[in-house]
């Protein structure tokens, strides 16, 4: 079943065929995120209007690309929220025009538990239930118990900001503007143990508590104030300042999912969103593939994209009259078992 999927929830407007949520026949993805740097963050009119320019021709090279028309497409997915009404709003009435005037039925989806579904690209064969699966994005930090690849239930979340919060405030605060976890990554990489000048500690925020919550304010707090401390701001302070925070966020990230892998006795853990593409998280978590399946996407299919749009509604989606679909900014992420969306 090939399914057609668009995603315009923030910044990147993206197309995909997925045939049986799994196999990736195209995958495009536009994004206005560089144009935003002078801004120093996202401006939800312009990213609106950027979508509206790219739309039509990401839909037409991801029908390109995979050598098919509207014809050979079943079904169609679009995200609905949460995210950015304005961008929303682009993929929502594109898609629900394409079901109208091409007769096909049109699944909504939730951003955030779609990310999830990245992992089932070429791979859903391999994933044992139960999973415990953690989305961590620029917007979410999210844990979810998975019984089966259908039933989903949230178990916790930030209290505060997100993770890729968290990295994106760091980022800009050293100087990197609006490259984000990525340009923290590769600063810490330049740190090797023994070469370390200021010993910088940060804290592990509720790492060691017993519920399933995060906060991440306090820590953009500590690092401010650590980096006030210092009059000389040297390459080497902020390669430590960017080890340090790469360390805390991927300790409390693989501590609390790892206790709600164990509270839940699961086979599995599936981790996703922008995030699950650093390194160093990925690395850590190698190191409990003894008690329980570690699965993460590629890398490509962390950010966002609409492959894992496609899989999400192939697996988990159910479709609805066009009529019915509408962008919902405020979508919630709190599922039980039995809410489709
Ligand atoms: O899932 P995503 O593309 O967008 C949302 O749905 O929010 O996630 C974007 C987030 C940003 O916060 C970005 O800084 C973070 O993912 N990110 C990373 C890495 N690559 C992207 N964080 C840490 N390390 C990375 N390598
Ligand atoms: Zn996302």
């Amino acid at each position: 079943m090939n399914i057609l999927a668009i995603e315009t929830s923030c910044d990147e407007t993206a197309a995909a065929v997925v045939e049986d949520g799994t196999k990736v026949r195209s995958s495009v993805v536009a994004s206005s995120t560089k144009m935003f740097e002078k801004y120093g963050g996202i401006v939800p009119e312009v990213a609106a209007r950027e979508q509206l320019k790219f739309i039509l021709p990401v839909l037409t090279e991801a029908l390109a690309q995979a050598h098919v028309d509207y014809q050979s497409i079943d079904k169609l997915a679009v995200t609905v929220g949460p995210g950015l009404i304005g961008s929303l709003l682009v993929g929502v009435e594109t898609a629900k025009t394409i079901a109208y005037v091409e007769n096909k039925p049109i699944i909504p989806v939730n951003h955030v538990l779609a990310h999830i579904y990245a992992n089932f690209v070429d791979n859903a064969g391999q994933i044992s239930f139960p999973s415990i699966a953690l989305v961590v994005s620029g917007g979410h930090t999210e844990l979810f118990l998975m019984e089966s690849e259908k039933k989903l239930q949230w178990l916790g979340g930030t209290l505060d900001d997100a993770a890729g919060e968290a990295f994106d405030k760091t980022a800009r605060l050293l100087g990197f503007g609006n490259r984000g976890g990525l340009a923290i990554q590769e600063a810490a990489a330049k740190i090797t143990n023994s070469k370390t000048t200021f010993h910088i500690k940060l804290p592990r925020p509720m790492a060691k508590d017993e519920t399933l919550n995060f906060s991440f304010s306090g820590l953009k707090t500590a690092i401010m104030r650590e980096w006030n401390t210092h009059n000389e701001r040297s390459d080497q302070l902020i390669y430590e300042l960017s080890h340090e925070v790469q360390e805390s966020i991927t300790d409390v990230l693989v501590s609390k999912t790892v206790l709600a892998a164990q509270q839940y006795h699961v086979k599995s853990v599936l981790i996703a969103g922008g995030v699950a593409a650093n390194t160093r998280l990925r690395e850590k978590f190698a190191a409990h593939q003894t008690e329980f399946q570690i699965h993460f996407p590629p890398t490509s299919l962390c950010t966002d994209n609409a492959v894992y749009i496609a899989s999400y509604a192939y697996f988990r989606g159910q479709p609805v009259d066009w009529r019915c679909v509408d962008a919902s900014p405020g979508l919630p992420v709190e599922v039980q078992d039995s809410s489709l969306l």
